[in-house]
């Protein structure tokens, strides 16, 4: 049959795992969640445009910050932040939500619905780039709420681990806006056509390449890792060390893009724990957590070094963890080699 000349929209896209989700489950298809998945494409749009724009606003904004339209120029992060706030407490289909941007949960307050959903997001991931136009993105998580028939959602809706997450993705704002996703089965990822304004699907079922090449690690920080963690790296660097070393080293400083890199051509990514503290930098529910989730679906793994990612319980929103996350053979690997230090050594 040849091949349409109408590329698989995202709403299309999940419409269709919607209703395969039904008949696996049983369940009627409401269209719930591509009705939400599409509203957080909404809010990628807008922030995409603003993240576009917001070179020029800075060229064209006058001493003071404010923008060519004499309005205050947010920080991107804030716009990120409220923006998909806004869209996703409209959208109907969000009970609570939990963002980096702001301490608390966030409620869903009458006259809004609270949908079935609890939400939680990076809004703006790698801020550290934004001003020298470096890839950025949006990282999201979504829970079913616990009570199916409760009202407003509260916070451990959101305090669950990874394991039990009904979907997660991100949108990576770079040479083109990608939005990649999974409800679990399979990892979609879709290209902004900015002609349209649809995000159509251009990397069905991704699957992390067997070859891991790359490793991915700020070595800036390399005096604050234990020293399991120094030889995992001088390890994998060493040109002819046998299995899983002789790799080429790219740290772009944004989560979302050298995961998403990592993602397409095979990698492994490492935020790793001080020394000192057994700390790590990432959150767990909007960074490292949607990040496995997606990982595992791709055939790759997440952990922290001595736990999986996706079986950690949360004790806050915005607990910290280490990452080590990418092919699933280099990531076993480190956790073999830092496995006999203490967890939080
Ligand atoms: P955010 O901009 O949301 O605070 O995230 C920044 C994170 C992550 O994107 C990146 O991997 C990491 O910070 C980089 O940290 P370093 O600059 O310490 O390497
Ligand atoms: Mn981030
Ligand atoms: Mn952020």
């Amino acid at each position: 049959m040849e091949k349409s000349q109408v590329g698989t929209t995202l709403t299309h896209h999940a419409l269709v795992s919607q209703r395969a989700h039904a008949k696996r489950t049983g369940e009627q298809p409401a269209g719930d969640f591509s009705e939400l998945l599409n509203q957080i494409a909404v809010a990628g749009k807008i922030i995409s445009a603003e993240v576009n724009m917001a070179g020029l606003a800075d060229i064209l904004g006058v001493a003071g910050r404010t923008n060519v339209q004499g309005e205050e120029v947010m920080k991107l992060d804030v716009f990120a932040n409220n923006t998909l706030v806004e869209v996703l407490r409209r959208s109907g289909h969000v009970c609570i939500m939990a963002s980096e941007e702001v301490d608390d949960p966030i409620d869903v307050p009458a006259p809004h619905y609270p949908g079935k959903y609890a939400i939680a997001f990076d809004p703006l991931d790698g801020s550290s780039n934004i001003d020298v136009n470096v890839n950025i993105g949006t990282i999201f998580s979504i829970h079913r709420r616990r009570d199916p028939y409760g009202t407003r959602g509260k916070a451990d809706d959101l305090l669950r681990p990874g394991s039990e997450l009904a979907a997660a993705g991100y949108i990576i704002y770079g040479s083109s806006t990608m939005l990649v996703y999974s409800t679990g089965h399979g990892v979609h990822g879709f290209t902004l056509d900015p002609s349209i304004g649809e995000f159509l699907l251009s990397h069905e079922d991704i699957t992390i390449p067997e070859k891991c090449g790359t490793y991915s690690v700020n070595e800036g920080n390399s005096s604050k890792w234990t020293p399991a963690t120094q030889k995992f790296v001088e390890h994998v660097k060493a040109p002819d060390a046998g299995a899983l070393s002789g790799m080429k080293s790219r740290y772009i400083g944004s989560l979302v893009a050298d995961f998403h890199r990592n993602l397409l051509k095979g990698g492994i990514f490492l935020y790793p724990a001080d020394a000192e503290t057994g700390e790590g930098k990432l959150r767990l529910l909007y960074e490292a957590a949607p990040l496995a989730f997606i990982a595992k679906h791709a055939g790759g793994y997440a952990s922290t070094g001595h736990d999986a990612i996706l079986d950690i319980e949360p004790d806050g929103l915005h607990q910290r963890v280490p990452l080590i996350i990418g092919n699933r053979d280099a990531v076993e690997l480190y956790e073999r080699r830092v496995g006999d230090e203490k967890s939080g050594s």
